[in-house]
């Protein structure tokens, strides 16, 4: 294997760069060119195929480092769809021209799909990213338990998953994806940030966290203390839902909600899709689910509720909504995702060097830690050939108390115990580094886009 290349797709990550970066490592040790394609799948879906040599004379380039957010090469949600033949040969023999042996897809499940039709051509390998943290399985076979269900109401199927089995955290397959831990941290500290705020203002703060039809990000949100946690592996039944804000403003005369952007009420409709608007690969851009649930309480809970303690205050001025927003997905990466994303990068060529093909680097739990391990991708794959989100484990979560389970509870530990390093909490202090007043924001996309090659040679 002489030359790879790798491209970062879908929502990017705090980690992607450290993902690049330890795949970079680790080809520069064993003397293989690395390429950087522009911009996810829509740089091979480009005829000029817009990308960098990585590691010239088998250094990476100084622009790539692990510790910046975001990624240097770009990312989109253009996709590669399997059912086009035309357009799959078209990128096909872009790969060709581009003269790579092999490439790594940086992505989630949506990116797993996409490169299907690609792996027919070329070895692939996906080392993961999300802060979703759904790519993956419970368990092993998990994949098999999905059932495809003829709608009732419309043309076409959707998919329905048989009830769990009772599983251990060693089974996970790709226990935790990098970018998870970063976009925890920061919704972690947004809550108890307005924590303070409501508990000043006797209100109710209803926070949310993105996850699409994952519950994790809001999961791990726990560790900022929230009252309560709403996920879309629970459905929103308002009576229980209100019994418990009341009972928590009885005590303590405010609250604080997280509550994941995927909810669902008891039919299976998401409160958070009001208007069903999608991006270019199709996944449902969620808005509203705070509001949702603001609405909820407001209706229920009534005026006269919040007059009556005077606190002077309407139901609706006393219940605000704040989403944290793409503050979970930025910045700077902790420790945990760092190291963790680099291990998969350096994981990932190692794979396409010993002659695997679609296959998945992943970590997985053993012995109190975690280690690299790899998947094949078919196994992710239910009978019909798609690549599911993984659901979060119902036995993760207590929806009695809203909170996490006892179970949730010791994933979250071995996930987070260690996550945060002394360089995290150092870099703090830049902030107010008075080079930040006068200086203006140096883009690694200035740099980045002297180094672009095309194959059309008009650089
Ligand atoms: O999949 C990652 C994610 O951050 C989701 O949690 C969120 O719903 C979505 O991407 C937002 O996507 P975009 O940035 O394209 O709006």
């Amino acid at each position: 294997m002489k030359r790879i290349g790798i491209l970062t797709a879908g929502g990017d990550t705090p980690a992607l760069n450290a993902t690049i970066a330890g795949a970079v490592e680790r080809a520069n040790q064993l003397r293989v060119e690395v390429i950087g394609v522009i911009k996810g799948f829509s740089g091979l879906l480009n005829p000029r195929v817009p990308h960098v040599h990585l590691n010239p004379l088998f250094r990476a380039i100084p622009e790539l480092d692990a510790t910046r957010g975001g990624t240097i090469l770009g990312a989109s949600r253009d996709y590669v769809d399997g059912n086009d033949s035309a357009t799959i040969a078209k990128v096909a023999e872009r790969l060709g021209r581009l003269k790579v042996d092999g490439l790594i897809c940086v992505g989630g499940d949506g990116t797993l799909n996409g490169m299907q039709p690609l792996s027919d051509h070329l070895p692939t390998v996906l080392a993961p990213k999300t802060i979703d943290n759904d790519l993956g399985m419970n368990y092993p076979d998990e994949s098999n338990e999905w059932n495809r269900v003829e709608n009732s109401s419309s043309r076409g199927y959707h998919y329905e998953k048989q009830p769990e089995r009772a599983f251990e955290l060693s089974e996970m397959v790709n226990y935790v994806t990098p970018g998870y831990a970063t976009a925890v941290y920061v919704t972690s500290l947004s809550v108890q940030r307005i924590r303070t705020t409501a508990e000043s203002h006797r209100r109710i703060a209803i926070i949310e966290v993105m996850g699409r039809d994952s519950g994790m990000i809001a999961l791990g949100t726990a560790y900022g203390q929230p009252d309560m946690i709403l996920i879309p592996e629970s459905p929103i039944d308002p009576g229980p839902l209100v019994d418990r804000v009341k009972s928590i403003l009885d005590v303590q005369k405010h609250a604080v909600i997280c509550v994941s952007e995927g909810i669902r009420d008891n039919e299976g409709n998401n409160l958070g899709a009001l208007t069903a608007s999608k991006d270019p690969a199709g996944n449902i851009q969620y808005s509203g689910a705070a509001e949702a649930v603001k609405r909820i309480l407001v209706n229920r809970i009534g005026d006269a509720f919040f007059t009556k303690a005077r606190r002077n205050e309407s139901a609706d001025a006393a219940i605000f909504v704040r989403k944290i927003g793409h503050t979970q997905r930025g910045g700077r990466p902790i420790l945990f995702d760092h190291f963790n994303a680099s291990q998969l990068g350096g994981k990932a060529v190692d794979l396409l060097a010993s002659g695997y093909h679609n296959c998945v680097s992943t970590l997985k739990y053993e012995d109190g830690g975690l280690s690299l391990d790899s998947i094949d991708a078919n196994k992710l794959r239910d009978r019909w050939g798609n690549i599911h989100a993984r659901p979060l484990s119902t036995s993760f979560y207590d929806s009695t108390r809203f909170q996490p389970s006892k179970k949730g509870v010791e994933y979250l530990r071995t996930i987070f115990s260690n996550a945060l390093g002394a360089d995290d909490v150092e870099c703090i202090r830049s902030l107010f580094n008075s080079g930040n007043l006068v200086h203006p924001y140096d883009s690694v996309n200035t740099h980045i886009n002297k180094r672009i090659h095309r194959l059309d040679g008009t650089d």
